[in-house]
């Protein structure tokens, strides 16, 4: 069955001055994160302006008796309500429209929960479920619905919820502290074992309708070469993709940044982000053709940030303006100027496949630039070495002589030293490559 969802934008006038996106703009993507649920309709969608909140229903009398109206007539089964609603407000709302009820808090956990693929990702999500419950006790998710793959505010059995126990949470919430502690300890082996992942990581983050996903199809598509990597422990899609003569990548597509994430629920978020703090390169992926671009990029730089990622510092991230192709013809121009002006500016369409030139050769000479170049000999008995050589350097030159394959290649230091170690040479890092170590990927 179909959930039939109204979306509502409360837009407070007092509100307005921190805001920074229009209310058109902050309706719209509440709306989209609204249909991302699965099994759901967004049947109709609202800006309610408002002088002030009200403390029993944040909206006044007047606009909940409309809704009511509206509800029943358009049979409603639940309104999001993109705005915190208290414990009180959001069992007086359900109350007055009898049916169920959210707020920005439920709907995006319950995108999270959906998303979540990991272990972790999966607990934290609860965790912060829980949490939520507990802060305001007023109903139970025991009967949480697993079939719609997210946590069950959306399907839950709404007014009929009922209450539970304090200490039933308390007690949940230790186990599932302690669990995340378990999934964490068995991560930091399982990570040890990531270090055969074989490519260096291209993260794709931005904000949710950016693109990300049409350019990591346009870069895995049809010609490309595109292997699909599934790691139990990550929440992403992840594919290795070759960019030039043997230079190969791992391309990891992330879900989509959000505004004003709640601080809450920023440990659930980043659960499912943990690719992109390990990331050799971070794409950020904008839609350039939104009113409210530079709104956008704030968030994504303020959530990096938050995931400890020093965005000021970092050379490692590339601004990716994406959909020039909904520009006109003198701001194409204008943003494409700029973008060749900025060596880390990137401006395409994923959708047209215009520009995806450039994206790979920023990739290689970003990565070329942190390889290191080496001579090896390798002997004809080591067959075997010879076509890993081939599979993980780029190789400059080759050449068969007498005492075996002698190869003039590059690859990241820990390639070579991986290669070195085979061959019984010694490997001295140089200056900064023992800092990178950790962050460099492993053959
Ligand atoms: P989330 O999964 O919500 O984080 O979104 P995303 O960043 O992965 O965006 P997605 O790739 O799903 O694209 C969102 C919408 O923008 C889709 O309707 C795409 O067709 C459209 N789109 C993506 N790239 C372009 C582009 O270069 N030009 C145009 N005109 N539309 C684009």
């Amino acid at each position: 069955m179909t959930t039939r969802i109204l979306v509502l934008h409360p837009n407070l006038k007092h509100e307005l001055d921190d805001t920074k996106r229009a209310p058109e703009a902050r309706l719209e993507e509440a709306v989209s994160l609204a249909a991302a649920i699965k099994h759901t309709q967004v049947v109709d969608q609202q800006i309610i302006s408002l002088e002030k909140m009200m403390a029993s229903t944040l909206i006044t009398s007047g606009h909940v008796e409309n809704i009511a109206e509206q509800v029943h007539d358009q049979e409603i089964d639940l309104v999001v309500v993109d705005h915190e609603l208290s414990p009180g407000q959001q069992r007086n709302l359900e109350k007055a429209w009898k049916t169920k009820v959210i707020d920005r808090t439920g709907l995006i956990l319950e995108i999270f929960g959906a998303r979540a693929q990991t272990k972790e990702g999966q607990l934290q999500v609860e965790l912060a479920a829980m949490m939520f419950q507990r802060s305001r006790l007023v109903r139970s998710w025991t009967h949480l619905e697993r079939q719609r793959g997210g946590l069950g505010f959306v399907g839950g059995p709404g007014e009929t919820q009922i209450e539970i126990d304090r200490r039933l949470i308390g007690e949940k919430i230790t186990k599932l502290k302690a669990d995340i502690e378990k999934v964490r300890k068995t991560r930091k082996i399982q990570r040890k074992a990531r270090k055969t992942v074989p490519y260096p990581i291209v993260a794709l983050v931005g904000y949710t309708n950016a693109g990300k996903s049409t350019l990591f199809n346009a870069l895995t598509g049809e010609g490309v070469f595109a292997k699909d990597l599934l790691f139990a422990t990550l929440d992403t899609t992840m594919r290795a993709i070759e960019l030039d003569d043997h230079m190969k990548v791992i391309l990891s597509d992330t879900v989509g940044f959000i505004s004003d994430l709640p601080t809450h629920l920023i440990a659930a978020f980043r659960a499912t982000l943990e690719e992109v703090e390990q990331a050799d390169i971070i794409l950020h992926v904008r839609d350039i053709a939104s009113p409210h671009s530079e709104a956008e990029k704030l968030d994504v730089i303020e959530t990096m940030e938050q995931l400890g990622i020093d965005t000021h510092k970092a050379t490692h991230i590339y601004e990716v303006w994406n959909k020039v192709d909904l520009l006109d013809e003198t701001e194409q121009t204008k943003m494409m100027n700029s973008a060749e002006r900025h060596e880390d500016i990137i401006a395409i369409s994923a959708l047209k496949e215009q520009g995806l030139e450039r994206v790979r050769d920023v990739i290689v000479s970003h990565l070329k630039d942190v390889y290191r170049q080496a001579n090896v000999t390798v002997p004809y008995k080591d067959g075997d070495v010879t076509s890993w050589i081939h599979e993980h350097c780029s190789i400059l030159s080759r050449e068969d002589k007498k005492d075996g394959v002698h190869f003039e290649l590059e690859a990241p230091p820990s390639t070579i030293q991986k290669l070195f170690s085979m061959l019984d040479i010694e490997f001295v890092p140089e200056k900064n490559e023992e800092e990178d170590q950790d962050r460099v990927f492993s053959p």
